[in-house]
């Protein structure tokens, strides 16, 4: 019934009362931090084992306690986390069912502590496992690219400025790019996990505690390098959701791009690659397409990553010190990313490691595409003593020439090329072909196969020193 006393007219249809019912509702996190169950388990585990030890609770009552705590975690296995919004979050829910089980002594496990504390540390272990998990998935891209680069050190294709061919290089060379970025990304995700690994527990509500705790054996045991030095700080901070956030966007604006490659490379105007059907999907009206829809979705993933980062910035933005409810909404965006992060790093190592590329079309685009034009420049400068500006001219020329004819640079004839500029003689093919072309440019880092070569069993031996 719509309109009672106790319910608004405008939207209280569905409450059953006043505004208790939206409080409830407004204020259980319990739907979306019932993730956070093992960690804060775990904690409370490591808290009572102190407080034992501290001699502030008995050792019998902290042997209940512990053993309650593990069959709460066994129900929570077994069951799911229920939710009852009145309980709001996972810690009152887990308190109270451990009353249930244990009787009064559960009351003193939250001796010492606050529920600031308890969400900041919990919320510090899962970002940390967070943080693990996309590490080894990045490790498992990386492997993919090294592989597949060092099948292709020699494998040529045009590559782009502006998108438009602009010199060749190898396939080998194009995947070892992305590895670099991913590099980084793991370095970034490594950097926020060192900074992030302080304890906040026995911080308690803001202020610390007048009971005798030790908090360097709760850090401990929970494999922190050590408690946090400030407890308003530690309480009231979440750097650490946002160091991750934005080491998982910078990761996902990688990916995106790679996936963009693939996106633009399986098109048929360029057919550079056939994605692995495991990661397609097909139309349900043009029978003709295989769509790539993994790597499209890992593209949108990104704008939806970025945004989770900047939802708890602006969440954090202007929030005194320390505690505010607010920071509740710390945990939809970071659970979010790490789900869609977690996917799109699947997507692209499946399809780095199993797509088919389409090397002859590769090398046909890159010579099509007269890819090689500034090695002919180069090579009038530096054969013919041709100033750059007058060898650009030169080339120009040739280049229209050959696009009349629907050649190759180095399918027009020495006589051709002698008609534009006398000065050129028969060495200049040296240069023309694509395979001339990348050879030559074996600079530190450059595209030439050899170099790629260097830099795949750098990386190898890299991954390989890693998992040892
Ligand atoms: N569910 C809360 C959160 O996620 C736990 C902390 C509540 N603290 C408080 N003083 N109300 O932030």
């Amino acid at each position: 019934m719509r309109g009672t006393e106790s319910s608004n007219k405008m939207w209280g249809g569905r409450f059953a009362e006043g505004p208790s019912a939206i409080m409830r509702e407004i204020n259980a996190s319990i739907p979306f931090d019932k993730a956070l169950w093992r960690q804060d388990i775990a904690a409370s585990k490591a808290h009572v084992a102190m407080l034992g030890a501290q001699g502030i609770v008995s050792t019998g009552d902290m042997d209940v306690i512990s053993a309650g705590l593990d069959q709460v975690a066994a129900e929570y296995e077994a069951q799911g986390v229920p939710e009852n919004w009145d309980l709001e979050d996972i810690h009152m829910t887990t308190e109270s069912r451990l009353a249930e089980l244990i009787g009064p002594a559960a009351g003193r496990l939250h001796t010492a502590r606050s529920r600031n504390d308890q969400v900041a540390t919990d919320f510090r272990l899962w970002v940390r496992d967070a943080i693990d998990q996309a590490d080894a998935g990045l490790a498992a891209l990386q492997r993919a690219l090294v592989m597949r680069a060092g099948e292709h050190a020699d494998s040529i294709m045009p590559g782009f400025t502006h998108l438009q061919t602009a010199q060749p290089v190898t396939l080998g060379h194009h995947l070892m790019a992305y590895y670099e970025m991913v590099r980084r990304d793991r370095s970034r995700f490594a950097d926020a996990r060192a900074r992030m690994n302080e304890c906040p527990l026995g911080s308690a509500a803001l202020a610390g505690t007048g009971f005798p705790i030790d908090r360097k054996a709760t850090a401990a045991a929970l494999g922190f390098d050590g408690p946090t030095a400030n407890s308003l700080d530690a309480v009231s901070d979440r750097d650490f959701a946002l160091d991750y956030l934005q080491a998982a966007a910078q990761c996902s604006l990688h990916l995106s791009r790679l996936a963009e490659e693939f996106i633009i490379w399986a098109s048929q105007p360029f057919s550079f690659v056939a994605l692995p059907d495991a990661l397609s999907t097909g139309s349900s009206i043009m029978p003709q397409k295989k769509n790539p829809d993994a790597a499209e979705l890992v593209r949108g993933h990104a704008g939806r990553i970025v945004g989770c980062l900047t939802s708890l910035m602006v969440t954090m933005k202007g929030l005194p010190l320390a505690y505010s409810k607010d920071m509740q909404d710390d945990k939809p965006p970071v659970f979010e990313a790490a789900g869609l992060l977690g996917l799109s790093i699947a997507a692209m190592t499946g399809m780095v490691a199993d797509s088919a590329f389409r090397t002859e079309r590769m090398r046909q685009a890159a010579e099509l595409g007269y890819a090689t034009a500034t090695d002919l420049a180069d090579w009038l400068v530096r054969e013919a003593d041709i100033p750059f500006r007058e060898a650009h001219h030169i080339t120009g020329a040739a280049v229209k020439l050959a696009e009349q004819q629907g050649v190759a640079l180095d399918a027009l004839s020495l006589e051709q090329l002698k008609a534009i500029d006398a000065r050129v003689d028969e060495r200049v093919f040296n240069a023309l072909s694509v395979d001339a072309s990348v050879a030559s440019r074996a600079s530190h880092g450059g595209t030439a196969p050899d170099q790629v070569r260097l830099r795949v069993a750098e990386a190898m031996a890299a991954l390989e020193g890693e998992s040892l």
